[in-house]
This record gives C-alpha cells, sequence and structure tokens, in this order.
C-alpha cells in the first residue's frame, strides 16, 4: 500500500484491541515453560492452549498480543524472500466471549479503518464443512453485510480452512483474509490460487478438540483464535516482495552491506542467512531460559544457526575476527528494545554468546573447510559419514552445515550413515539419549542434578502436605535455583511451606536410594507413575523412583541418594497463572 511504514503495526494493533476491551499480554518465551515435548513456541496460540481448553485465564476472555515464535523445520529455506527462522504473530483472542461477528467485524474495521486498505483489495476464504461440521454461512454472511461481495468469498475444504497445530489439540473452522498485492487491476472474482492475492489474516473459529485417536469434541466453550504474520503483513502492506526490503529489516541489511562492502545485489542469500539467524540467535539467548550453545536441543539449534551464519559472513569475506557479529547484532537489538523488555535487559549476555561462540567454532572452522575441500578434490560423488562425523566431532560443524556445504558443490552426504555413527557416540557418552524428555532441566552438570532430584521430592512432599491432587505444571533449573509449577487452588500458608520444606529435608537426611527402570509407557501409568504430558513420551520410558516417596516419568539424570542433596529451602512461593502456583528453591 502506498507510504504504508509496518513500524508502528503492533501499537496500533494492541491499541485498537484494547480498544474493543482486550487486555494485552505479554508474549510468552520461546522456550515454552510448561512443555518439554516442543523446543519453540511455532504459533500465536500455543502459549494460550490451557486457556483455549476452558481454563480460566487470569487477564480475562478478550486477549491481544505479539508472540516471539520461532519455527525450524524449513530453517533450510531461510535466504529466499520470505523464509524466517524467527517472527512475530499478532493475535487476538476470545475465550469463550465473542464469537464469528465480533471477530470478523473487527479484523475488517482493523484493516479498513485503522489501516486503511481499500475494501476493493480485500478477500476472503470461509469453510466448506463436512459431514459432521456445517459449511459456514455465518462468517460468509458477516463478510457480505460489512460489504465483502460474493465473488471474493471462496469456500474451500478443512486442508486450507480448517485450524489445528499439529495433529491434536484444539483446533476449529476459520476464516483467512486475503490482500492483493500488485498493481495490476484487480479482478472482480477471487481466486485464492491466484498468487496475487495473500493471505494476511487467520481467524479460527476454535470450538472442537481433537484427540490422539482422531476423535473430535466440542470444547467447553467457543473460542476465537486469530494470527498474523507480522513480518509477511508488514512486507505486503508496505509493497515489497523481498521481506529483507521492509523497515524490519532494511537497517540491518544496510549494516551488513556496509560491513562486507558489498551490494545486497548479488549477496541476497548470504545476507538474509546473516540477518535471519542473528536475529533469532539473539531472541534465543535472551529468552528468560538462558538457551547456550550445545549438542542438543534448543541449544543445538542456536550452535546451527549462529554457525550457519559465520560461514555466510566468510563467504562475504567479512573478516571473521573483526567485531561484525556484535555490530549488527546491536542493530537488531535497537529495533525490540521497546517491544521486549528481556531484549533490553539480556543484551549483554546475546552479544556475548555470539562472540564465544565465533571463537570457538573459528578455532577449528578454517582446518574444517580445508578438510572439506580435501575430501571435495578427491572427486568423491559422496561424503562417507565417518568424514561427515569427523567434520562435526573435530571441527565443530553441525551435519546440516557439511550438506549445506557439499549440496553447493553438488555432492550428497551420507545422512543416515552419519547418524548412526552419531548415535553410537551418544550412545557411549549417555548423555544425549537422556537429554530429549528432560523436562525443565537446563544443563546437566552436577548440581543441576541434585536439583532435579529435589524437584521430585518437593512435587512428593506438595501431594502430602497440600493435597495429593497437586500436580506438576512446569519447572526450570539452573545451577543456584529451581522453580517449580504446581496445580494450587490457593497461596501456600507458611505452615504448609515450613512443613513441606521438613518433609523434603527429613528425606533427605533418610539418605534413600534413587532408582530408575525401564518399562512401556502403559505399565508405567498403571504403577502410578507421576507424569506431566504423557502423550508426549516414547512408547519406552524410564521412571524414577525414590525409595517409595516418589515415582515419576522422567529422563534424569538424578542423584544416586537423596543424602547428596544438602539442605533444601523455600525462597519464595508465588502465583504463576490462575489455578498454578510457583515455588523457588535452593540447596545448601
Ligand atoms: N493459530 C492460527 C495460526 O497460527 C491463528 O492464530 O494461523
Amino acid at each position: 500500500m502506498e507510504n504504508f511504514n509496518g513500524t508502528d503495526l503492533k501499537d496500533k494493533y494492541l491499541s485498537f484491541f484494547e480498544s474493543k476491551g482486550h487486555k494485552i499480554i505479554p508474549s510468552a518465551p520461546v522456550v515454552p515453560e510448561n512443555d518439554p515435548s516442543v523446543l519453540f513456541n511455532t504459533a500465536g496460540m500455543q502459549p494460550l492452549i490451557p486457556y483455549l481448553m476452558g481454563e480460566a485465564h487470569p487477564y480475562g476472555t478478550r486477549l491481544v498480543d505479539y508472540q516471539k515464535c520461532i519455527r525450524t523445520n524449513d530453517l533450510d529455506s531461510v535466504g529466499d524472500a520470505t523464509h524466517h527462522t524467527f517472527f512475530e504473530m499478532l493475535g487476538n483472542w476470545s475465550l469463550g466471549d465473542y464469537f464469528k461477528e465480533e471477530s470478523i467485524s473487527y479484523s475488517f474495521e482493523f484493516l479498513t479503518k485503522v489501516l486503511n486498505i481499500p475494501v476493493e483489495r480485500l478477500a476472503v476464504t470461509v469453510y466448506e464443512g463436512d459431514e459432521s461440521i456445517p459449511r459456514d454461512e455465518v462468517s460468509a454472511s458477516v463478510w457480505k453485510k460489512l460489504g465483502i461481495k460474493d465473488e471474493r468469498i471462496a469456500y474451500l475444504s478443512a486442508e486450507h480452512n480448517f485450524w489445528i497445530a499439529g495433529e491434536t489439540g484444539p483446533c476449529g473452522g476459520d476464516t483467512e483474509i486475503f490482500y492483493f498485492r500488485s498493481n495490476d487491476p484487480i479482478p472482480e472474482v477471487f481466486d485464492p490460487e491466484d498468487e496475487r492475492w495473500v493471505e494476511i489474516w487467520n481467524n479460527v473459529f476454535m470450538e472442537f478438540y481433537k484427540d490422539e485417536n482422531g476423535k473430535v469434541t466440542e470444547l467447553p466453550k467457543k473460542n476465537v483464535d486469530t494470527g498474523m504474520g507480522y513480518e509477511r503483513v508488514v512486507a505486503v502492506l508496505e509493497g515489497v516482495n523481498d521481506n529483507y526490503q521492509t523497515s524490519v529489516w532494511c537497517d540491518v541489511i544496510k549494516k551488513i552491506e556496509e560491513i562486507s562492502n558489498l551490494p545486497y545485489e548479488g549477496n541476497e542469500t548470504s545476507m538474509r542467512i546473516i540477518a535471519d539467524h542473528l536475529r533469532t540467535a539473539v531472541f534465543i539467548s535472551s529468552d528468560e531460559s538462558m538457551i547456550k550453545p550445545s549438542n542438543t536441543d534448543q541449544g543445538y539449534i542456536l550452535r546451527r544457526l549462529i554457525r550457519r551464519a559465520i560461514r555466510h559472513a566468510k563467504k562475504l569475506n567479512i573478516d571473521i575476527n573483526s567485531n561484525w557479529e556484535q555490530e549488527i547484532a546491536k542493530v537488531i537489538i535497537s529495533k525490540y528494545t521497546k517491544y521486549y523488555s528481556e531484549i533490553e535487559k539480556n543484551q549483554s549476555i546475546a552479544l556475548e554468546v555470539l562472540t564465544n561462540e565465533k571463537i570457538k567454532f573459528n578455532r577449528t572452522l578454517e582446518k574444517g573447510l580445508k578438510e572439506f575441500e580435501k575430501v571435495v578434490a578427491s572427486n568423491v560423488e559422496e561424503i562417507d559419514a565417518t568424514t561427515a562425523f569427523k567434520l562435526y566431532d573435530t571441527y565443530g560443524f553441525p551435519i546440516e552445515l557439511t550438506v549445506e556445504l557439499a549440496t553447493e558443490k553438488n555432492i550428497k552426504v551420507d545422512e543416515n550413515g552419519f547418524k548412526a555413527k552419531f548415535k553410537e557416540h551418544q550412545e557411549k557418552s549417555r548423555a544425549g539419549s537422556e537429554q530429549k524428555f528432560k523436562g525443565g532441566l537446563a544443563g546437566n552438570g552436577e548440581v543441576e542434578t541434585k536439583y532435579h532430584t529435589a524437584t521430585h521430592l518437593l512435587n512428593a512432599a506438595l501431594k502430602v502436605v497440600v493435597n495429593k491432587d497437586v500436580h506438576q505444571k512446569g519447572s526450570n533449573i539452573t545451577s543456584e535455583r529451581m522453580r517449580f509449577d504446581f496445580s494450587c487452588d490457593h497461596k501456600l500458608t507458611d505452615e504448609e511451606k515450613q512443613r513441606t520444606e521438613e518433609l523434603v529435608n527429613k528425606w533427605i537426611q533418610e539418605g534413600i536410594d534413587v532408582t530408575v527402570t525401564e518399562m512401556s509407557k502403559e505399565e508405567a501409568i498403571k504403577s502410578g507413575a507421576e507424569c506431566m504430558f504423557i502423550e508426549k513420551y516414547p512408547d519406552i520410558v524410564t521412571v524414577y523412583s525414590v525409595g517409595d516417596i516418589s515415582k515419576e516419568l522422567c529422563g534424569g539424570p538424578h542423584v544416586k541418594n537423596t543424602s547428596e542433596l544438602g539442605t533444601f529451602k523455600i525462597k519464595k512461593e508465588e502465583a504463576s497463572s490462575a489455578g498454578v502456583r510457583r515455588i523457588k528453591a535452593v540447596l545448601e
């Protein structure tokens, strides 16, 4: 759209929905707090799932936010004009409050009155229905009433207009809003296949729940979940086809041009990769969970992103030893401090993470590249597993980087062979396989291990002191403290806190053995083992027991005997969210 500038879109969005009675909720961390099964939040609605399922939200029934999201499934596509690993999603929600009519009217008003988009540029899709859900005439008639013509409404199947995050969870039919982004004359009839029409907003009417068996039941309340991808909408409305040329990115790209002394044109791929990956790395390392580069889970993604950015900086002949990564990151940081307090607060941590990882990779990068060139020079068609593993293990090349380098030379990599070697290596060190289901465990050091066992004792003690129905809702451990979230409808009394503390310490003093057994998931449940997200665990699970005090499905690791823990002290007890309390505690 002519003269549109996306820099204040977030502010406009929040204040519009605030004026419609919505409460602004802060973005949840990118690393989900209470769900060990996914590495990152991938959609605006993800942190709200419990509330979409019926739990009362402490801020009420009308919510609005922008949510940090990370999607790494198409990390390899980054480098083109539209893919990003990090993006922000603007969303507004009704939790059993308004439904289709208001939701659609709000969206329409925001687009046409606040953003001043001409109605002629808009078209919509609605759900055509199936054997059990009727065609969505309600949404269609609201659109018509607002001035969207019949020819601009397309009825589509579940593939397009039924939304669910993954396989199970809250879901429902949706209506999607499209914008005609070309300068061509606008066709009367909307053709959703015509790429000049770009989707800008998705309003999901979440009234169902789909379980693991595919069974769909009604949710206790009818909700609305809308999502608008910030980067995409800014690009569309600013009228550019390349997201990296919008107000969101232009300063960052300019900085990279300056540092590399090269123009964007002709160097787009590497510049986009550097910009995108450094931004995501800044967000991951500033997140509350304080992820550091490592060889597992989120830490591995962070490592991959930084190392890939370094490799592309090298391609642009940037002097790797200069302060390039911090200079670029500072431009990124300055764009987000207004919107994310953690970016402001943790900026020096993020800069340090980038530089430390650079130094680490830099030590072996040259040698690794030489090794790689040597193999390529020998005219092989495929990099064998041993070489790929050596590049990983000795030179710190994430396998994906080796694949990327090889693809550039038109050769393949024996990825399956690499995986087998990797697994063998992991089993030897046993660390990796235990990592996957480690819940809120942030590290694997000795201190963290003690805290991990302490969470099991605390969980058990709360059941005795407070109520047998207390369940773990989340946990987070650093080498300094543990945090434990649990379901409970009241603030703990001083007496309850004291008795909990005493009971945990009594168990520590008794020196009880911690044992681990493997069993099928079914058997584990039957045996009464405690577990947070049963459906997320593999078929064969490990169960940790502390004498007959506690039994939990858990990936470990744990201490061998409770006597190793020291003295347990509750530092704080506070509300976490509705019906969930949070304890911060230390071992002294
Ligand atoms: N959950 C929907 C989406 O991600 C709307 O927010 O598109």
